[in-house]
């Protein structure tokens, strides 16, 4: 299996929009990374020019240690798995997964030994004799992603490939691609706009926004530690919560006011908090991350109405309103909360994040991007 190194890679189509800007990214051997990123954010351009289907313009790409820039997409030993499956109409499964294999000139003992073992390891063998459009989404999905198996690849690239499956099966397909990575031990890159999938399929996410790389870390990581407001909003579900508070200094103590309520920074937090004095910054905590407190905390009370309960069975979403700002509180199931009632949370200060407000950057902490 395979290395995959960008280096200082950009695309700039027609000469005039740049669409990704030096992007660094190294993908290990047997790796699972995601790219993921809103629409339009450079992920298929990126991937695309993995796979030699798109120029790159700048920047180097290696494979293995071997500069690829110029190698034609046929002997980069990549196959790619695309949302809209790209099967042909009018050949069978087995044909459909025989076909790049036969144009390859490949033995015709050895293709039917590769297609019966991929069919196994997908468990389409009954399927093999059928058309496309006798198959189901689901179906369909795992022999566009059958027909990149049988080619051996050393890399395997997706581009959405789950976006056209309804929710529940792109749940299971979802389990499905990550056991397959780990039953092939291959090294794979993973194009979404999903941030669950993302997160669950992952060993490493690259998130991506505006043509440029924001942060590259392990899922957890990107979750506890993220490197500005975007990434720290991209992931996680529901987003984080974000409140502007102007930093203050009163009686000698540093504090965050939102106007409602006032947040008292952690030593650590002050320290940085300090050079912001008088002005306004994001306080970023979790949804998970707020406690509710049946009589007023003594310090950081956050008083709140409850303007919307969205009961999901396991954990129950609160719309909490301030005098001027709204954000979402993720509860125990319980009854006792009531539209148009004023309650107590706390959040939990050693998890709560500061961002500037002008560039945006987690300010209060020291956070790496690999
Ligand atoms: N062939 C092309 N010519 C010009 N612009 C393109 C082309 N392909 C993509 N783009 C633009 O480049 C940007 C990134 O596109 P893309 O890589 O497809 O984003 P993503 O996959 O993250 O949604 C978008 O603004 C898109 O409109
Ligand atoms: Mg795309």
């Amino acid at each position: 299996m395979a290395k995959v190194e960008l280096k200082g890679i950009g695309k700039v189509y027609d000469n005039v929009f740049r669409a990704v800007d030096n992007a660094n990214i190294v993908v290990d051997d047997q790796e699972f990374v995601v790219f993921v990123g809103p629409s339009g954010c450079g992920k298929s351009t990126t991937l695309r020019m993995i796979a030699g289907l798109e120029d790159i313009t700048e920047g180097e790409l290696y494979i293995d240690g071997e500069l690829m820039n110029d190698v034609p997409p046929k002997d980069r030993n990549i196959a790619m798995v695309f949302q809209n499956y790209a099967l042909y109409p009018h050949m069978t499964v087995y044909d459909n997964m025989a076909f790049g294999l036969k144009i390859r000139k490949t033995d015709k003992a050895e293709i039917e030994r590769r297609v019966n073992e991929a069919a196994r390891i997908l468990d389409i063998e009954k399927l093999l004799d059928r058309k496309p459009k006798a198959l189901s989404g689901g179906q369909r999905q795992r022999v566009a992603v059958g027909r990149a198996i049988v080619r051996n690849p050393k890399v395997f690239l997706f581009d959405e490939p789950l976006s056209n499956l309804d929710a529940k099966l792109r749940v299971q397909m979802r389990a499905e691609i990550s056991d397959l990575h780990h039953r092939l031990k291959a090294t794979m890159i993973y194009v979404t706009h999903d941030q669950i999938e993302a997160m669950t399929m992952s060993d490493k996410i690259v998130v991506m926004k505006d043509g440029k790389i924001q942060q590259i870390g392990s899922p957890l990581y990107l979750y506890n530690h993220p490197i500005n407001k975007f990434v720290a909003g991209f992931i996680g579900s529901p987003p984080m919560n974000f409140l502007t508070v102007k930093i203050i200094e009163k009686g000698g103590k540093l504090i965050a006011d939102e106007g409602s309520f006032e947040i008292i920074p952690n030593e650590e937090q002050a320290k940085t908090l300090k050079n912001y004095i008088g002005k306004e910054v994001f306080f970023g905590f979790r949804p998970e991350d707020l406690t509710y407190v049946k009589t007023p905390a003594p310090v950081n009370n956050m008083q709140m109405k409850i303007s919307v309960i969205e009961p999901l069975g396991a954990e129950t979403h609160l719309h909490l309103q301030t005098k001027t700002q709204q954000i979402i509180a993720v509860v125990e199931p319980d009854n006792k909360y009531q539209i148009g009632d004023t309650a107590n949370f706390t959040p939990l200060l050693e998890k709560g994040k500061f961002f500037d407000k002008d560039t945006e950057l987690n300010i209060c902490e020291v956070v790496k991007s690999e």
